[in-house]
């Protein structure tokens, strides 16, 4: 377990002792570094590393320190925590943070603040819908898209009636209404919406009511160790052969080893996959894994070595002088991205266009079966820019 002072102690020591705070860019993390999305947060701030890391440890020419804060995946200790990196530490460029509820307070606080936000993970709607900004853009997704895409592939399958299920919460409610949107355009019909508070995982008495309903299938969005656990019962329950299991990839990704045999054969829907065989994303997972032995390369790794390199492109047309932030902000709107995922670009709103892949788990991998949708853009309902 990571505590929030010592991290952050730790990083302005460094700071300190690297005496050169002008001459460097000043990053900081908000990420989860406790709780059901722990580990989620340590594979973005790998990721990130990686990059800046195979640029010889500088970006445009410019030194990167560190800074560090645990928001615990608490809504409610979000101001504060922003403001920890903000107004104490003096960042240049927050990085943050995984929770959607968390990334709205965080969000707010870098407008407030006008200091430039890359979100490395939370898909909330509203962040690039009524309340876009120049000052933030996306390395991941909307929670509109993986839940969008599935919708046609269940529509696809000859699915007719679905359950949703998921914690009641931003990503849970749009990624189910994502889902339930293209599902339901095309003839489908979601019967029933189910919910438990974030981060419960006492799933029993939801997956009765499921077994009672018998729908064609069930579309879940859950992550981290929630998702662990609700694979692994949904399978005790005896439900996993009648009821096909759908979800936003987030359900199976970098939990496979500890869903073991509970997660064979699941198909959902991801910007990313295990299997995509390409050399840059080869070259990735290859650099990832000698670095971090013990963990997969996986999606969360993934959002923050392009965050790292959203950065890259906007230090780079500035020359590394983070105070031209206007400048800095359009090149990283206009940048095209070599993710490992491919290529991609952002939208108007700061969303990534981009292929969602369909997935399905064999063995420790989420396989790329095909492509559910091609260059799928979040609708940015709302945003005016
Ligand atoms: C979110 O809260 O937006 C969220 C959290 C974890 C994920 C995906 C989305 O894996």
């Amino acid at each position: 377990m990571k505590h929030i002072l010592s991290r952050t102690a730790v990083a302005t020591v460094l700071a300190l002792s690297a005496g050169a705070s002008h001459a460097a860019v000043k990053v900081g993390f908000m990420l989860p570094y406790s709780g059901t999305y722990a580990q989620l947060g340590e594979a973005i701030e790998n990721g990130f590393k990686l990059y800046v890391q195979e640029q010889g440890g500088k970006l445009a020419g410019q030194e990167v320190q560190y800074f560090e804060v645990d928001d615990e995946s608490n809504p409610s200790k979000g101001p504060e925590n922003a403001n920890r990196l903000i107004k104490r530490d003096q960042v240049d460029v927050l990085i943050g943070t995984v929770h959607s509820g968390v990334a709205m307070a965080l969000a707010k606080a870098a407008n407030d603040s006008d200091t430039t936000l890359i979100i490395p993970n939370a898909g909330a709607g509203a962040i690039t819908g009524p309340l876009c900004s120049k000052t933030v853009v996306r390395s991941s997704f909307s929670n509109w898209q993986p839940g969008y895409a599935m919708g046609v592939v269940a529509a696809d399958k000859g699915y007719k009636t679905a359950v949703t299920i998921s914690w009641n919460y931003a990503a849970g409610k749009e990624s189910t209404d994502g889902f339930k949107e293209s599902f339901e355009k095309a003839g489908g019909k979601v019967v029933k919406h189910l919910t438990l508070p974030f981060p419960n995982v006492e799933f029993q008495p939801l997956l009765t009511e499921i077994a009672s309903i018998k729908p064609d299938a069930v579309y879940t969005f859950f992550a981290g160790g929630g998702a662990v656990k609700f694979v692994q019962d949904y399978a005790a329950a005896g439900l996993k052969e009648s009821i096909p299991l759908l979800g936003a990839g987030f359900l199976t990704d970098g939990t496979l080893k500890a869903q073991g045999e509970s997660a064979q054969g699941l198909l959902t829907t991801l910007h990313y996959a295990d299997s995509l065989n390409t050399e840059r994303d080869n070259a990735f997972r290859e650099a990832y894994t000698k670095n971090f032995p013990n963990l997969p390369p996986d999606v969360y790794a993934v959002q923050g070595y392009d965050a790292a390199q959203l950065l890259a492109a906007g230090l780079k047309a500035v020359n590394g002088d983070v105070t031209k932030k206007e400048e800095l902000r359009d090149a990283m709107r206009s940048a095209t991205i070599d993710s490992p995922r491919g290529t991609f670009k952002l939208s108007k709103a700061g969303d990534p266009i981009q292929d969602i892949y369909l997935r399905e788990v064999k063995g420790e991998e989420n396989v790329a079966v095909g492509v559910a949708v091609e260059a799928l853009e979040d609708p940015a309902r709302g945003c005016k820019l």
